[in-house]
């Protein structure tokens, strides 16, 4: 969510994924795109938040409700005061509201008279102290919020029209998971650049198979893996995620320095993680290299140029872009002759940011139709709106969305 995101992320990604199984109200799932852009509505029962990247945190969805923040309160606290009255055992619980004009108190007040209610009934319960509206992911992380019955987060979130949801999380974005795999890893490179794996997640996943598309058989041939490929692969972080989510991996890079460096990354993953990695990886220039098929989906982050700590003079600025331009365009020229249609694509390209914030795209983007691409419409965000960055940061992330035509 966007209010306690360490550094900033696409809007339309960064939101708190919710499953819409409405039991309760049994009304069809809505879209939450609140004024904060801070909650979306799924119907899924998959949602596993360790693998959606921006996303924050997850619940289930317990109720609906109309009315105001009163109204929604003295609801929450007569369903759970009624729904626990007998558990056995200490209940932790936290309670997190998005999109309201609350204080910290204000919420907080819910779980106190909660907890008064219930120490009555004789449960016990330790209410997780608000500094917020919302408690920060560390806090639901670190106390393990959403991962046992008496470990619960309310996230309460208004929507646009005015109603209430109240989802129980099943979990928070597991930090400690995500710095392991950033920082833990055998081979990193400044230089060529730290892709964090939360983004690299969601590229991976904006670059998701379309459902009716047919199956790819992995190279191993045992069965039907999707294999995901990365052109420009470096240290294997889209790798790594990708072979997390249960992809065979194919990486492919300029340098045989990197190409080594995924594999040793690769290797660690396999050993920290118990898991078998089904990978195939080579030096190749994306511009000119044939893969070996087959390929269900292209995820990665391309040449970003040289880094800047300063915005660069406008001819700096021009001779970098053009260089970028020019490898990326040859780059998707070489991989549309091998794909087939409707191969999913999420290519992270640079973008550079001036001091008022202004932003330099790459030109291919307006001719990606005439390069045989069509570039994903978004409900929520117009494309040229997918950029990561933190705000000290000249080059930006832009992420292409883009299907073979
Ligand atoms: C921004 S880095 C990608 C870093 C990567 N995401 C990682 O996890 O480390 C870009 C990579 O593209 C590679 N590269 C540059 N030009 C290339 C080309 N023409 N073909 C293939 N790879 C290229 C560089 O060697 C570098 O590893």
């Amino acid at each position: 969510m966007a209010t306690d995101l360490p550094d900033p992320v696409v809007p339309a990604i960064k939101r708190c994924g919710m499953r819409a199984r409405s039991a309760v109200t049994g009304a069809p799932p809505m879209s939450l795109p609140s004024a904060s852009g801070s909650a979306a509505l799924v119907d899924s029962d998959s949602l596993t938040v360790d693998q959606l990247g921006g996303s924050l945190k997850t619940g289930r969805v317990v109720m609906e409700l109309s009315g105001d923040w009163r109204q929604a309160n003295t609801k929450i606290i007569q369903h759970y005061s009624k729904a626990w009255t007998s558990f056995d055992g200490k209940i932790t619980l936290g309670i997190s509201a998005y999109s309201f004009n609350l204080s910290a108190r204000e919420v907080q007040k819910t779980g106190i008279i909660l907890k008064q209610s219930l120490k009555k009934a004789g449960v016990s319960l330790r209410l997780i102290p608000n500094t917020d509206p919302q408690l920060n992911t560390a806090t639901s992380h670190h106390n393990k919020l959403g991962l046992a019955p008496n470990k619960v987060e309310l996230l309460i979130v208004r929507g646009r029209d005015g109603r209430i949801v109240v989802a129980e999380s099943t979990g928070a974005q597991n930090i400690t998971q995500l710095a392991r795999r950033d920082q833990g890893r055998p081979k990193r490179d400044a230089f060529v650049g730290m892709l964090p794996p939360k983004l690299a997640q969601i590229i991976i996943n904006l670059a998701r198979v379309q459902p009716g598309a047919k199956p790819f058989v992995s190279d191993t041939g045992q069965d039907n893996v999707p294999r995901l490929l990365d052109p420009f692969c470096g240290t294997g972080v889209i790798l790594q995620e990708a072979a997390l989510m249960g992809y065979a991996v194919y990486g492919t890079d300029l340098s045989e320095k990197m190409i080594r460096y995924s594999e040793d990354n690769l290797a660690w993953l396999q050993n920290t993680y118990h898991l078998q990695v089904r990978r195939r990886l080579h030096e190749g220039d994306a511009m000119t290299t044939t893969w070996q098929h087959p390929i269900a989906s292209v995820a990665c982050e391309a040449y970003l140029g040289q880094p800047f700590s300063a915005p660069p003079s406008p001819e700096k600025l021009d001779q970098v872009k053009r260089n970028c331009n020019h490898i990326v365009t040859e780059f998707l020229k070489n991989i549309g002759d091998q794909i087939r249609p409707g191969t999913p694509l999420c290519i992270a390209v640079p973008a550079w940011r001036d001091a008022k914030g202004n932003v330099t795209h790459l030109p291919l983007i307006k001719n990606l139709e005439q390069l045989g691409f069509v570039q994903h419409q978004f409900t929520q965000v117009r494309p040229g709106q997918l950029l990561y960055y933190r705000e000290d940061q000249v080059v930006a992330r832009e992420l292409l969305v883009l299907v073979k035509a």
